[in-house]
């Protein structure tokens, strides 16, 4: 377990002039739920896209179980069991719950596109097995209701649990939510705090971005603040919620959520 960490070590990420993330250092460990917050635009999702491949860092590296990812693409970081979801929700509207959900086991499957034309009993067997792990997730995420329903047309905050069991499907040992309480309302959110527990009770780590001060406070065990990309502040919720740097950096900003 010791050695299933995400390690960031002085990461640093530029768009032109514009330093994103500055000389950033921090350890996620194993069954931890870990939080980002600052600011808007200190650079949380910068960070995010760095471990995801999505922007790579110029500097600094990203170490996963040991292993250096800083280079690698998304669908690589993907397949190392890190998985994610977007400040803004993507999902295939047009795509039932039910689909959605198992286009994230597409990363997992082994099978290539002629076995859906020329189906053998090993890529009958695959297909099964999806469909068992996504009635779990429906059950899990509470949307067997809206199973065969297309996401478009959905509430925003089923949308929301929908983007999570997609990303669950993909059985990530680490997944990374950005703002997953943004639009809640709030008995939402209050099922949204229950749901990650539950989450990590399978076994997965979680980081996660969050504005919303009661989540933040009530589920994370261990905080990096952020501002102007560098890390201001980190430590226990409340240890953090009392510094006095922390507390600054969102008085000079216009963020009024913490
Ligand atoms: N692809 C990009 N190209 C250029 N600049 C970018 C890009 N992505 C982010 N930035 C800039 O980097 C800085 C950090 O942005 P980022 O989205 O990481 O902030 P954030 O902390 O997630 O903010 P918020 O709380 O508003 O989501 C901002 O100044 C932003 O404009
Ligand atoms: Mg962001």
């Amino acid at each position: 377990m010791t050695s299933s960490n995400l390690i960031l070590t002085n990461v640093t990420k530029r768009f032109g002039g514009l330093t994103a993330v500055d000389d950033l250092s921090f350890t996620v460990k194993a069954g931890q739920i870990y939080g980002i917050i600052g600011p808007n635009g200190a650079g949380k999702t910068t960070v995010f896209n760095c471990i995801t491949g999505i922007h790579p860092c110029e500097e600094g590296s990203i170490h996963w179980n040991g292993e250096d990812i800083t280079r690698l693409p998304p669908h690589k970081v993907a397949e190392r069991g890190i998985v994610r979801t977007f400040q803004t929700i993507r999902l295939f509207e047009q795509m039932s719950v039910a689909e959605n959900i198992m286009s994230g086991r597409h990363i997992k499957s082994k099978q290539g596109w002629w076995n859906g034309i020329f189906p053998t009993p090993s890529s009958r067997a695959d297909e099964e097995s999806n469909w068992d792990v996504v009635a779990e997730l429906l059950h899990f995420f509470d949307l067997e209701a809206y199973a065969v329903k297309p996401v478009g047309a959905l509430a925003y905050g089923i949308q929301r649990r929908v983007e999570m069991a997609r990303a669950l499907a993909t059985e990530p040992s680490l997944l990374i939510l950005d703002e997953p309480a943004a639009g809640l309302n709030e008995n939402e959110t209050q099922e949204l705090i229950d749901t990650i527990y539950r989450i990590r009770q399978r076994g997965v780590t979680i980081l996660l971005i969050e504005h919303d001060m009661d989540l933040v406070m009530e589920v994370t065990e261990y905080l990096t603040v952020i501002n102007f990309g560098k890390k201001i502040a980190e430590g226990t919720p409340d240890i953090v919620q009392a510094d006095p740097a922390v507390i600054e950096a969102y008085l000079g900003s216009d963020d009024d959520d913490f």
